[in-house]
């Protein structure tokens, strides 16, 4: 059975359809707003569109039940557009993650060495007595999948972090599928949105093999 949803369509829109306090974590890499483009000309939709992006936080407050998280990825370049919409939607901050990497992506004024991304609540989410640390290391994709390809390295412990076994996690601006692919490893339900039919397609593959390979390594452990 496919437990997992992966769906071709505009984020906005599509929460539109969802009925309220349905999700218990979002994590989510939305567009920076930058009007990214990488050394092979590769862009990303909607980066240089406030529009098509900021609007997503009163619908993820909406489908969000009380009490828990969103993680959102965001670089510095916007932070005060994204830190209005998301304040103005009801999210609190909860706490702040930075990793190191040990490459230089870029550099203007500084080299650029980090990625960040902000842990928002909706509500008053219990204290967690094994809190992950705010600061780790940055382990690169390769961006074989997507220009922003995030690690599923990166994403997973935030998954396991913030969420709990057969939880269903959401992640609006998908891409090539990595929430839903580390959702899918350990046993929680993926929900995912992505404008690009290319990469919704890439994303349900991704996210069968993770299936795949939750489904054996369950009946392995049962066995044993
Ligand atoms: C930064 S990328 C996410 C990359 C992803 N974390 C990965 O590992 O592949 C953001 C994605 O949001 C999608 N996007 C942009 N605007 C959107 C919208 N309004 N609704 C749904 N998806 C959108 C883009 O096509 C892009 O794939």
């Amino acid at each position: 059975m496919n437990i997992h949803n992966i769906i071709h369509g505009e984020a906005v829109e599509t929460l539109r359809t969802f009925e309220a306090q349905s999700i218990d974590l979002v994590v989510t890499d939305p567009p920076y707003l930058v009007n990214y483009r990488d050394r092979d000309g590769r862009r990303v939709r909607n980066d240089d569109s406030a529009e098509a992006v900021l609007g997503v936080f009163p619908e993820l407050y909406r489908v969000m039940k009380p009490d828990n998280f969103l993680v959102l990825f965001c670089g510095w370049a916007a932070i005060a557009q994204f830190s209005q919409a998301w304040a103005e939607a009801g999210f609190q901050v909860g706490g702040h993650l930075v990793w190191g990497k040990d490459y230089m992506s870029n550099a203007k004024h500084v080299q650029y060495r980090h990625e960040s991304a902000w842990l928002l609540t909706k509500g008053r989410p219990e204290k967690n007595g094994n809190a992950l640390p705010d600061l780790l290391a940055w382990t690169y994709s390769g961006n074989r999948h997507h220009p922003t390809e995030k690690a599923v390295e990166v994403v997973s412990p935030l998954v396991r972090a913030f969420s709990k076994p057969g939880e269903t996690v959401l992640d609006p601006f998908l891409g090539s599928g990595t929430t839903a692919v580390a959702a899918a490893l350990i046993g929680r339900k993926a929900i995912g949105i992505e404008l690009e039919a290319k990469y919704c397609a890439l994303a349900r593959s991704r996210v069968a093999g993770a299936e795949r390979f939750h489904a054996t390594r369950t009946t392995q452990r049962q066995a044993a």
